[in-house]
């Protein structure tokens, strides 16, 4: 694991759409794994920013999202896919056929999440796989359990999560309790992992994943196993991680 301590949230966004920028410039057919939450938007503004200045050009690049709630049509302000178009997607020149998301609205999970598998192994893997973290050390929703899940699978989401998830929501009532994840094994087969974090609200998330244990019950930590992980993360979310980090 190579960590990157920044200076603030800016400084990791930037930090971060560095890499992102630079895989696209090197292979301009990468398949990014994209991810959603309020951590990644600083990127998204500034290779949005990068490409408005010609120095970057997602037109032959695939994105495949990590997740998506159950229940949400994509044109649902509320659902990852709208969240992805307006904060990304319909700023850059990607090409609208090569952006996949789970669909929610497919109530039949053993399709959809085949189907999503297939996706995946259809474009040859993910190259390059951005990651939020959440509190409890989820990653896409691959919420704390028993065991690591494989494939894409349907998840019931904890209370914690549900908790988190809520100011982008009316109210808690309306956070979907279940959504569809990709699985640890794409995670795990991208070729390059790329981990945010940013506040002291993910110190300890981070502290476990990276400084404690493989265990599912800290899903992150099993990226302790990938062999290129790169993890960015600002000052306060380091604050909990070992002297010597
Ligand atoms: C959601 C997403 C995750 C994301 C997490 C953290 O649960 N499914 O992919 O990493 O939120 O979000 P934030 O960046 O807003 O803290």
């Amino acid at each position: 694991m190579r960590l990157i301590c920044a200076k603030n949230y800016q400084d990791m966004s930037r930090k971060a759409a560095n890499l992102i920028s630079a895989q696209v410039i090197l292979c301009p057919e990468s398949v990014l794994g994209l991810a959603t939450g309020s951590t990644p938007i600083g990127i998204y503004r500034q290779l949005i920013s990068w490409y408005e200045k010609g120095d970057v050009d997602f037109s032959k690049a695939v994105s495949i999202n990590l997740d998506e709630y159950c229940g949400l049509s994509p044109r649902d302000t509320q659902s990852y896919s709208c969240f992805m178009h307006q904060n990304f997607f319909d700023h850059i020149n990607i090409d609208p056929r090569r952006v996949y998301l789970p669909d929610g609205m497919q109530t039949n999970s053993t399709l959809e999440c085949a189907r999503y598998d297939r996706v995946i192994a259809d474009n040859g893997g993910i190259d390059l796989q951005l990651l939020g973290i959440g509190r409890n050390a989820h990653i896409g929703f691959n919420e704390p359990d028993s065991c690591f899940a494989c494939g894409t699978h349907q998840v019931t989401l904890t209370e914690s999560t549900i908790a988190a998830n809520t100011r982008f929501f009316e109210n808690e009532a309306q956070v979907p309790r279940q959504a569809y994840s990709m699985g640890m094994q794409a995670i795990m087969q991208a070729k390059r992992v790329l981990l945010i974090a940013s506040g002291a609200d993910k110190a300890e998330a981070i502290r476990n994943s990276f400084f404690g244990p493989v265990t599912p019950q800290v899903p992150a930590s099993i990226l302790q196993l990938h062999r290129d992980v790169i993890v960015i993360a600002d000052e306060a979310a380091l604050a909990d991680c070992p002297a010597e980090a």
